[in-house]
């Protein structure tokens, strides 16, 4: 599977986000993703689909959503219409993700589902047909910053055993060895957050993240 970097605004710093994301997409990752909390899922509460309609104009760099909110269902079509190409939901937050993978090829956007740090990957397993991508949590959602947990891999490495084709995307802790660690363990697309403004330069962030595990394609 192709390496695809996918940057959080979750760590940017608000009064310049137009300027720092134009500096993600002029370095050309794959996706800009967009962390959504409702203060229900989790305790913060970020940001709606305002934001990233505001931030669409900037350049074609694909949006995903990943919605840490309770009934993610009623925020997709917002989602979609703010030019999201990928809305992710969280297995934890439904008991009919079948419908709402369903209503999500429906509207013609991919299709995610999520799993936290805490939540067995079984829960993935009936849907695993139905999804463009796993996103599989290396930190408990809420805030970036956080320290990778290595005992989530074991779940990367069971999902792409059973699909070698599926996008498996990991989120919370990456920096230039846990991406490097994810990568072995089959993950192919990198949320990252706070290492990318952690030094003051995001292109610069970037390309050490890209390069990290090169030698290993
Ligand atoms: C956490 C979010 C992540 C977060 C990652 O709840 O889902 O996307 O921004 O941030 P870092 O890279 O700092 O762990
Ligand atoms: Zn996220």
């Amino acid at each position: 599977m192709r390496f695809q970097l996918a940057p959080s605004i979750l760590s940017c710093n608000l009064a310049s986000l137009a300027d720092e994301v134009s500096q993600m997409i002029m370095a050309g990752v794959e996706w800009i993703h967009f962390d959504v909390m409702d203060g229900q899922f989790v305790p913060p509460i970020t940001f709606g689909s305002q934001m990233v309609e505001a931030l669409r104009p900037l350049g074609s760099t694909r949006f995903e959503a990943h919605l840490m909110t309770q009934t993610p269902e009623a925020h997709f079509e917002a989602f979609m219409l703010a030019g999201c190409e990928r809305i992710i939901f969280h297995t934890e937050t439904t008991n009919h993700a079948h419908r709402l993978c369903g209503r999500l090829k429906e509207m013609g956007v991919q299709c995610g589902a999520a799993i936290n740090p805490g939540t067995p990957v079984e829960s993935l397993i009936p849907i695993l047909h139905l999804l463009d991508v796993a996103l599989v949590m290396t930190v408990n959602p809420g805030w970036g910053g956080q320290p990778f947990l290595p005992e989530c891999l074991a779940k990367v490495r069971r999902l792409r055993e059973l699909r070698p084709d599926l996008e498996i995307e990991v989120d919370g802790g990456i920096d230039p060895v846990t991406i490097c660690q994810a990568w072995d363990a089959g993950a192919n697309v990198f949320v990252t957050g706070s290492y990318l403004v952690r030094g003051g330069n995001i292109p610069g962030a970037i390309k050490e993240l890209s390069q990290a595990c090169a030698s290993k394609f």
